[in-house]
């Protein structure tokens, strides 16, 4: 089902802070700068190869992001996986008996088709599907 790890999702409390780290410690570049309302999150992406890491700085304190910041810290918030067929993917998991956050596709960054699979059916590991 999987193609490819599309991108690692990290929690990160200052976007800039955090942008200007990655770039100078790791020597990767910023490429993609969005704001996912639907989302509640800033986002920066950074293309290693064929995968994206994606620094997410929630909009608010009542945002998933917000509310992760808030119990955990700042780390790593979700791994989202390149699926061909999303919709077809959705409907796997389903039959599986995986249970999913988004039943149906919605609007990611890039204008990206994706869906949340929720952590309590992959062994803690909130699962995002990135249909490009
Ligand atoms: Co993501």
């Amino acid at each position: 089902m999987f193609d490819r790890v599309d991108h690692v999702g990290i929690a990160v409390e200052d976007l800039e802070r955090a942008i200007a780290f990655y770039e100078r410690t790791f020597g990767v570049t910023c490429s993609h700068r969005e704001r996912v309302d639907e989302q509640g999150v800033e986002e920066a992406m950074f293309k290693v190869g064929e995968s994206w890491i994606q620094l997410l700085q929630p909009t608010g304190p009542d945002t998933p992001v917000g509310k992760f910041l808030a119990r955990k810290g700042e780390g790593v918030h979700h791994v989202g996986y390149g699926v061909a067929d999303l919709v077809e993917a959705l409907a796997h998991l389903k039959a599986e008996g995986v249970p999913l956050i988004d039943e149906a596709p919605r609007r990611g960054s890039r204008g990206a088709q994706v869906a949340f699979v929720h952590p309590k059916g992959v062994g803690g590991v909130l699962v995002e599907l990135v249909q490009e």
